[in-house]
């Protein structure tokens, strides 16, 4: 990864929300172009940043970028989710703040090989982690038609999921499917012209839907974010998280709420007897959203930003 000119989104929102400890112990989840983990390292005296990200070309970047900070950074090239194990092994016990930027890096999508891009030809690729084997290639041109369907209509919300999982598998019976601008001219092809553009590119609902699959996106965030509040974020430790499309933001907003509520027994029982209590308190209300960024940031048009607080 040659050095890449990339703007956080939220920059200013995440490292406040963060309420940063000079002295503490943070984890960034989803390093990327690693600008908001110089933000926090920045603000760093004795203190530590873990990192990590699947994609090993972030690892390498930030290592060269953050190299200044090498005394306080562990770069980690490894899914979040097993971040658990990690800190085991560090003999880390506990956390001051934790940050997920969700989804893909801008340098993931501007480099035209990786495959995220539908403006860009290139082969079927969209894999964060580049030594998995499951790739966008595999995915639209093994799976069968139902299953193409139920991801375009659940990871994409398309309304013409069913016709272009249809068309996905006559065409592929021809040849296969093997570049983004292929799979992106179908997908146009299905769409009634009317329609088209209304709600922006439909190949963009389409790229998302197959690189949540590929990635396993959402598997797994709800059960991440609880194990990793409850048994590791301190007392006064912040969490934010940002989101850039509906279905991730309510898995974050719904496991929030459920983290927040305290005893959930019917009411008319005499004591408690769920055990339930109130683990966190939700600073954000309503989401904070990235709409004013998008003329100098593009991709924070769709940002959302989640901050809780330890109790
Ligand atoms: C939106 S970018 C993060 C940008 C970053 N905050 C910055 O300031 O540059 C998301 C990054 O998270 C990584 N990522 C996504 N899901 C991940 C996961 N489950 N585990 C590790 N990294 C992940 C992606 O590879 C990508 O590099």
């Amino acid at each position: 990864m040659t050095e890449y000119k990339h703007i956080p989104v939220l920059y200013n929102e995440v490292l406040t929300g963060l309420k940063i400890n000079p002295q503490g112990i943070y984890f960034d989840g989803t390093l990327g172009g690693a600008g908001h983990s110089e933000g926090i390292l920045k603000r760093l005296t004795t203190g530590k940043l873990i990192a990590t990200d699947k994609d090993n070309a972030a690892i390498e970047n930030a290592r060269k970028k953050l190299a200044d900070y090498a005394d306080k950074l562990f770069l980690i090239n490894d899914d979040y989710k097993n971040i658990i194990g990690h800190l085991k092994k560090m003999g880390i016990s506990a956390l001051d703040g934790i940050l997920l930027d969700l989804g893909v890096s801008s340098y993931q999508i501007d480099t035209p090989e990786r495959g995220f891009s539908y403006i860009n030809d290139a082969p079927l690729d969209m894999r964060m982690d580049t030594s998995q084997s499951k790739n966008a290639y595999q995915v639209i041109n093994e799976y069968d038609e139902r299953e193409l369907a139920d991801i375009l209509f659940n990871y994409g919300e398309e309304k013409y999921a069913k016709k272009i999982a249809s068309k996905i598998v006559s065409q592929r019976k021809i040849k296969p499917i093997e570049s983004t601008l292929e799979l992106a001219e179908l997908v146009n092809s299905c769409i009634p012209p009317k329609e088209r553009y209304a709600r922006g590119n439909p190949a963009k609902r389409i790229f998302q839907a197959v690189r949540i699959e590929v990635n396993d996106e959402l598997k797994g965030l709800k059960e991440f974010i609880s194990e990793i509040v409850i048994f590791y974020l301190k007392k006064g430790g912040r969490m934010c998280v940002i989101t850039f499309h509906s279905l991730e933001d309510r898995i974050v907003k719904h496991c929030f709420k459920e983290l927040e509520t305290d005893c959930i027994c019917d009411k008319r029982l005499p004591m408690c007897v769920c055990n339930k209590r109130k683990e966190i308190e939700i600073i954000t209300k309503k989401p904070i959203c990235g709409e004013k960024e998008a003329d100098i940031n593009k991709r924070a048009s769709s940002a959302r930003l989640r901050i809780i607080e330890r109790v």
